[in-house]
């Protein structure tokens, strides 16, 4: 599904060498479905040119407050109704001064001003011009009249020197537009998930692990965060990026992963478990690189004890979280999965057929629950997860 459909967004790029980068986000929007009419100041016109942003967004491209192409010769009122929202990037020094003084003095502050929609900005600037104290009251003051602000980001500046002010990234600016767009019926609550498998020393070189990706569980996360909820990951190893504003705490071991969630699983409100936890560890790990022996003779026995089960020790908490189990089994679901949820004393548990959901980006989800089990569309992890996030929400007590 495009994360964007059916939305108008206004692009306003203002003067800024970050501007080399909207094109790419331009591109990024219209994948997901997105109407982008582009608006840039005329300092913008000198970092990159409104021919490449035609080009891209496929629509006409407007600079000047004179534009003829209008109809009614209005263009700051006419590009701003109908749009979902304006997104203004990159938002140079003197463009947030300007909004935050309700100043209008060229076609998109002008749009800005007479605007009956949101306005989503992304500053981009030095390091100093960020920091005075001036840019400070100015984005202060853009925050206290409702106008979000994207970033910025720290690191290395295209001046040479390194602190905050970078414009976050454009797939950075694309996540956190479409989270603006999503309901956000966890707005307020403390979420925590686990996600991946866990792995289990033998020895310094090789470990028993799970087959888990890791994506059903950071699909959680994001939607949990795009739900507006404050969330922590605790995740054994993937090769997947940390979603945008999920705090997230590595681990490697099932012992670790349990010692970190026990360690919040207190101040939250929702825990939901979805990790490969490896039901044993070896405990006879041995401290050196175990070696091969001519004809494979003396291999190596290992002995297993039972790791933690870190759902149930939450579930077990007294004033403890609204707890969500995961099962995937290879056959008889319904049986296993309901026996399971009573086993560790939860009021949801979400099933799902291991050899459709391994490996595959596509899923199907059966919620299972005190008053029986409710199967919810197959889709991609993503908008399984949002489905998902949106069941729990209308489930966790008020
Ligand atoms: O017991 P089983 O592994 O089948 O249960 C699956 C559910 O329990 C999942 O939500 C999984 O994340 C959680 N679990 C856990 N700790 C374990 C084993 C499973 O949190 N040691």
């Amino acid at each position: 599904m495009q994360d964007l459909a059916q939305k108008r967004i206004v692009l306003g790029l203002t003067g800024g060498v970050a501007c080399y980068k909207i094109a790419e986000l331009v591109r990024r929007m219209t994948e997901q479905g997105a109407t982008v009419d582009v608006v840039m100041t005329e300092a913008a016109t000198q970092f990159i040119t409104p021919v490449t942003m035609q080009a891209l967004s496929g629509r006409p491209v407007f600079v000047s407050t004179w534009d003829a192409r209008i109809a009614n010769n209005m263009p700051h009122i006419d590009l701003s109704r109908g749009a979902d929202a304006i997104l203004v990037a990159p938002a140079s020094t003197d463009f947030m001064a300007k909004l935050a003084h309700g100043m209008a003095d060229d076609l998109l502050s002008t749009l800005c001003v007479a605007r009956a929609c949101p306005l989503l900005v992304v500053p981009a600037m030095n390091r100093e011009m960020w920091a005075n104290p001036a840019t400070q009251r100015n984005a202060a003051q853009l925050v206290e009249d409702g106008i979000a602000i994207l970033g910025p980001a720290a690191g290395d500046q295209a001046c040479g020197e390194i602190g905050d002010g970078r414009m976050i990234e454009p797939h950075e600016i694309l996540a956190d537009l479409i989270a603006f767009f999503q309901p956000k019926p966890l707005a307020g609550k403390r979420v925590l998930l686990t996600a991946g498998p866990t792995v289990e020393p033998i020895d310094p070189v090789r470990v028993i692990s799970n087959r888990s990706s890791g994506k059903t569980g950071y699909a959680l996360a994001r939607a949990a965060r795009e739900a507006g909820a404050q969330v922590t990951l605790v995740s054994g190893p993937t090769s997947l990026p940390a979603p945008r504003g999920v705090d997230l705490y590595p681990v490697q071991t099932a012992r670790q992963m349990h010692q970190a969630v026990m360690a919040q699983a207190r101040q939250v409100d929702l825990f939901i478990a979805v990790a490969a936890v490896a039901d044993w560890h070896v405990r006879n790990a041995a401290a050196q690189k175990m070696k091969k022996t001519e004809g494979g003779a003396g291999a190596p026995v290992l002995e297993f004890e039972p790791n933690p089960d870190i759902l149930a020790d939450v579930a077990r908490l007294e004033g403890g979280p609204w707890c969500v189990g995961f099962a995937a089994e290879t056959e008889n679901l319904s049986e296993y999965a309901q026996a399971k949820r009573k086993r560790k004393n939860i009021p949801l548990l979400v099933g799902n057929l291991a050899h459709e959901v391994m490996d595959a980006d596509d899923t199907r989800l059966v919620l299972f629950d005190e008053q029986g089990e409710h199967a919810l569309p197959a889709a991609g992890k993503l908008d399984a997860a949002r489905r998902l996030i949106a069941e729990i929400a209308t489930r966790l007590p008020r």
